[in-house]
């Protein structure tokens, strides 16, 4: 039976061509007041003013629902590492008594931390921890999220976290897309060996990655420390030719190269990008990758400095916005604190965060064709929030005001979680 929501004070429909929005674009929000949607086997079928919608012939015979509020397309977060063992509370109290990302790491804390933990977890135990996390996206109004590996980095560890990705998406309606990051860290037994430790991850993990269908991205963290922009290119390359979509970490602690070593692999992305300079940013144009910035990180760690997203818009770079969801710089999983810190830290205007974390975070997973916006032919996965105007879900900060949340044409959220 068709569905048909009315009630909205505004709808935000975002439509356009399937493609990230740049430059002005990023600010054209598609607004319709007094809208509705009419929804009927998991797509949208019309969504318009309420006038225009009650015309379709099936708005007759759908059920329906009157809400009050402001609905736009459920957001799509495009970076999350939403598989860990455990938080790092250790790491945040050191960081309290000012400890930097580095000296935590020389500190036996950071990643090769959460390493140790995933490593001793099971399958079963870290799919049913997703299945929670996942209803907390929900809850939050976001209807999909990419998924990083790279809390294992050994053979076994890595396919246990993609497996579990698979085991989780069964048991909820959040859409999860895995991304193989193996290349997050060098693990402590290929120390010093980073050359030594790709190449192990392109022979042993990536063919079954690939092959059993566990991995549509492939990720790397390039930075001091990590993997060089040159490895970071090579491998990235290797991967794509594998048959994973590349994306990449890039000048999130330095300019390091990331971001242009990123546009000549292809990768969809460069997150980050806080120390992306102008020649970063063109190559970043000229190759379509979209800056995929991550302001709640920034904003965790207490850093005064955050990515430039003014400059990319100008240049013509889509910006898209995600929570970075991980244990050690961004523990939020709510998209709506993304857009309240890009405002304030980043001076986007609400409109433009809006459209990056709806359309072009969904063609940040290459997904613009069916998700982040509200048209006819798109798949129904809608948020709807208890406000009057817009700007307020970037206004009120540190609240949640989702009230309903749709998923491929059922409801998920209204009040609490369905599954
Ligand atoms: O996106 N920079 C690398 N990865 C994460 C942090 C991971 C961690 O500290 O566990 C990030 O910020
Ligand atoms: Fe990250």
């Amino acid at each position: 039976m068709a569905l048909l929501l009315t009630g909205f004070t505004q709808l935000l429909t975002f439509k356009g061509p399937a493609a990230a929005r740049c430059g002005r674009e990023q600010g054209s929000i598609g607004l319709v007041k007094n809208g509705a949607i009419l929804i009927e086997n998991g797509l949208i079928r019309s969504a318009g003013t309420e006038k225009e919608v009650l015309r379709h012939p099936l708005a007759k015979k759908a059920r329906e629902i009157k809400i009050r509020g402001v609905a736009l397309p459920a957001f799509v977060d495009s970076h999350t590492h939403a598989v860990f063992a455990e938080p790092r509370l250790r790491d945040f109290s050191l960081r309290t008594q000012g400890a930097s990302y580095a000296e935590i790491k020389e500190r036996g804390g950071g990643i090769l931390s959460s390493v140790r933990a995933l490593r001793g977890q099971s399958q079963g135990k870290m799919a049913s921890q997703l299945v929670e996390r996942a209803a907390r996206f929900l809850e939050c109004g976001t209807g999909t999220i990419e998924v990083k590996t790279g809390y294992g980095l050994d053979k076994a560890s890595e396919l246990k976290t993609l497996k579990a990705v698979k085991a989780a998406s069964a048991r909820t309606s959040l859409e999860m897309l895995p991304t193989l990051l193996s290349a997050h860290a060098v693990p402590p037994e290929f120390k010093g060996e980073p050359e030594k430790y790709l190449r192990y991850i392109l022979s042993e993990i990536v063919p079954e990655a690939v092959s059993k269908k566990l991995a549509v991205f492939a990720d790397i963290f390039c930075e001091k420390g990590y993997f060089t922009p040159d490895e970071s290119l090579r491998y990235l390359t290797a991967c794509r030719t594998a048959g994973l979509i590349p994306k990449i970490h890039a000048e999130q602690l330095s300019n390091y190269g990331g971001c242009i070593a990123g546009a000549e692999a292809g990768a969809v992305s460069a997150d980050h990008a806080d120390y992306a300079r102008t020649k970063d940013l063109r190559a970043m144009r000229r190759g379509g990758v979209i800056a995929a910035l991550l302001p709640v990180s920034n904003f965790f760690l207490g850093l005064s400095k955050y990515p430039d997203a003014r400059a990319f818009i100008a240049e013509g770079v889509p910006v898209a916005l995600a929570t970075d969801f991980n244990p050690g710089t961004s523990p939020c999983w709510n998209m709506q604190l993304a857009l309240s810190a890009a405002c304030t830290h980043m001076k986007m205007t609400p409109e433009e965060a809006l459209c990056a974390a709806t359309i072009n975070g969904a063609c940040a997973v290459r997904a613009g064709n069916r998700l982040g916006s509200i048209e006819p032919g798109k798949q129904a996965d809608i948020a709807v929030f208890d406000a009057s105007d817009y700007r307020e879900l970037c206004y009120y900060f540190g609240a949640n005001l989702n009230k309903l949340t749709i998923k491929k044409g059922k409801i998920v959220y209204s009040g609490k979680i369905l599954k």
